[in-house]
């Protein structure tokens, strides 16, 4: 008979691990041996390394990815679940709070963030992968709402991403069925942008994250934040909210970007918005 599971003795600080190259931080879930399921301490050790990497002048672009052949096996069913279940309800209460507290830090983050789906995406992974602005997968990553196969419902958000991010009917299938999406098919119901097949997965994303640097930093945190909160906005209460949200931009040094800018495509000829961004690097400070 296989051996019962036990509990990773691996220390905190090991759960996580990132890498800073030419503006992108590469953050890595790093439990591979556990298929990068959240425990409490890599829910502690994500929301430190976020917190660090948050203001630094030499990160643009946060992406999250997985080492080993996971993304993430959604919530450890060992150390966040059945341990909490023990204690009782204040543990889990504790344990929610911490990983729920790192999502939602993910969601407004100040950086444009994009998850590198490299493999597993179960239940409780959705949190993340819908924190992250963008996202892109391998075609043999495997997407699941897998809860139902294990008698919960799709909860830390779960249900709430797919209701968001897929149609009613899709939502349902995938929720109810606890069936798996290939990466192309999870791209097809819009989980993810785009699936690619693996071994061109993360020179994609260096592309991506390479364009997005080139973009002011203000006007982009501003975008990312702007459409999220229209979401749950009525159309008047969003064009309000985007006037308001762009004043607040021009206090942020939002005049002289745009001056700038529009000087560099009418004056100077030197780019056209409609086929890219304007040379920051003549900013005074970006
Ligand atoms: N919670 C706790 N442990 C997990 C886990 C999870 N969510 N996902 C994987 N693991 C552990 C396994 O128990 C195993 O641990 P062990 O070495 O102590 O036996 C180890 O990770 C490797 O997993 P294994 O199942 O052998 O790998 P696999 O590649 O054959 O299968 C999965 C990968 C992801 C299909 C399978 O591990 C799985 O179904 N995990 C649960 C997914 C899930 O339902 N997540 C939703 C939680 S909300």
């Amino acid at each position: 008979m296989a051996k019962p599971s036990q509990p990773d003795p691996r220390p905190e600080e090991e759960t996580v691990r990132y890498e800073i190259e030419d503006g992108v931080a590469w953050v890595y879930f790093n439990r591979p041996d556990k298929r990068n399921c959240m425990s409490p301490k890599l829910n502690r050790q994500m929301k430190r390394v976020l917190d660090e990497l948050e203001f630094r002048d030499d990160v643009q672009v946060l992406v999250l990815t997985g080492e080993g052949s996971a993304w993430s096996a959604g919530m450890d069913l060992l150390e966040y679940f059945r341990a909490a279940e023990q204690e009782g309800i204040h543990k889990t209460r504790q344990h929610q709070r911490e990983a729920y507290g790192w999502w939602e830090r993910l969601r407004w983050y100040e950086k444009a963030t994009v998850g590198m789906i490299n493999g597993w995406c179960f239940g409780g992974a959705y949190g993340p992968l819908f924190a992250c602005d963008l996202a892109f997968c391998s075609d043999d990553a495997q997407f699941g709402l897998s809860e139902i196969n294990w008698a919960i419902l799709p909860g830390g958000g779960a249900s709430k991403v797919a209701a968001e991010l897929m149609g009613f009917r899709d939502a349902m299938y995938h929720a109810m069925m606890g069936e798996n999406l290939t990466g192309k098919q999870a791209a097809e119901k819009g989980l993810v942008n785009e699936s690619l097949p693996a071994d061109h997965l993360r020179a994609r994303v260096q592309e991506v994250a390479d364009v997005l640097k080139k973009k002011d930093s203000h006007a982009l945190r501003a975008t990312k934040w702007a459409v999220r909160r229209v979401r749950e906005m009525t159309y008047d209460n969003a064009e309000e909210y985007l006037i308001r949200a762009q004043e607040a931009l021009n206090d942020f040094g939002g005049w002289e970007t745009r001056r700038e800018a529009t000087k560099q495509f009418l004056d100077e000829k030197t780019f056209k918005p409609g086929l890219g961004a304007f040379d920051k690097s003549k900013l005074a400070k970006d």
